[in-house]
């Protein structure tokens, strides 16, 4: 059994590294001037991949709810280098607010190169007490908003051979404790935009989808729902928000970042029971 899994384990390696070798190269140059929405950007891996946006150059529409603290999201853009940075608030719970943006960002930048949709709704890191108003809730801001936003860009994104970019979670692919309403929004994201991909692809589109598979980074947000809970590592918001952009850049259609969350998607599946086990011990309960 042991070597079984080692070599299980090789195996599963020696793919991986084939595909990181057969991955397009990335060309920073190609970022330079395109026209960027960025969603959830006043904070996190949003706030961090406008950055990254800026200092390739891009034209660069953020926004969240707060409006004042998007507005010096948008500064530090301009002054790291975007051509251009602006922003408007909205509240993705709302049944306007999501095509309103794009409106925006349509009008503002005359098109749209990248949608690159991040944003999530505010969930509590506990056991399901049977809060169904909550889910109902967070499906529309993590879930229908995504949808609305991506089919009114759609025609924009085929005009300018551009990408739809989904920051999705391990917790889209593996569900795990304490997070059964999150972890829903996120599998129908998957379940959604794999569906899409293979319609747009069908019709010969001109867009990519990328879809992020992200373990746990190190936001202020996921800190603190974690800190004494779990010992898994956490990774840094500008390195993920980096590799998600380069993955959009390169028209991938999937990113797992850390490197490990691929190997974990795979042996779910292989090791059905022994990934249960260890979900379960990595956090700390006492009924
Ligand atoms: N951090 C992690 O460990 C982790 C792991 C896997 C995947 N991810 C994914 O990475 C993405 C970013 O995560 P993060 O940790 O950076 O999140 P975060 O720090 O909590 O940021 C969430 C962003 O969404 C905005 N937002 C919240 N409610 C909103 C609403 N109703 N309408 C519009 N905007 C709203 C927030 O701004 P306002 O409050 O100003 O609205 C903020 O900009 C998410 O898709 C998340 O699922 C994160
Ligand atoms: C792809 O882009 C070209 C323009 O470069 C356009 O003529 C064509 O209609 C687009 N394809 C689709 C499916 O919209
Ligand atoms: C993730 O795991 C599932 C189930 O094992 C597998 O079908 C899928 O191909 C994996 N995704 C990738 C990109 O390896």
């Amino acid at each position: 059994m042991r070597t079984l899994t080692k070599i299980l384990l090789a195996s599963i390696s020696v793919a991986f590294l084939a595909v990181k070798w057969t991955a397009p190269s990335f060309d920073a140059e190609s970022l330079t001037g395109a026209r960027v929405l960025v969603t959830g950007a006043s904070t996190g891996i949003g706030e961090q991949m406008a950055y990254q946006y800026a200092r390739f150059g891009a034209q660069i529409v953020i926004t969240a709810r707060r409006e004042n603290v998007l507005q010096q999201v948008a500064e530090k853009c301009l002054s790291l280098g975007a051509q251009k940075a602006l922003y408007i608030a909205a509240d993705m719970g709302s049944k306007s607010d999501p095509e309103k943006v794009i409106n925006f960002a349509l009008e503002k930048l005359g098109g749209l190169d990248y949608l690159v949709l991040n944003h999530i709704g505010p969930s509590p890191f506990s056991m399901w007490e049977g809060d169904v108003e909550h889910i109902r809730w967070l499906m529309k801001v993590n879930f229908f908003s995504y949808v609305q936003m991506a089919w009114k860009a759609l025609d924009s994104l085929e005009q300018s051979k551009g990408s739809l970019v989904i920051v999705s979670s391990l917790l889209g692919k593996m569900p795990s404790p304490f997070v059964a309403p999150y972890t829903s929004t996120k599998f129908a994201l998957n379940g959604f935009f794999g569906a899409l991909r293979h319609e747009l692809s069908m019709k010969k589109s001109n867009v990519s989808i990328s879809v992020c598979t992200l373990g746990l980074i190190d936001t202020d947000s996921a800190m603190d729902k974690v800190r004494g809970v779990t010992n898994v590592p956490a990774y840094p918001a500008a390195d993920a928000a980096l590799n998600i952009i380069i993955t959009g850049a390169t028209r991938q259609p999937e990113l797992f970042y850390p490197w490990f969350t691929h190997i974990v998607n795979l042996s779910k599946d292989w090791f059905p029971s022994i990934t249960s086990h260890i979900i379960q011990n990595s956090y700390k309960y006492s009924p």
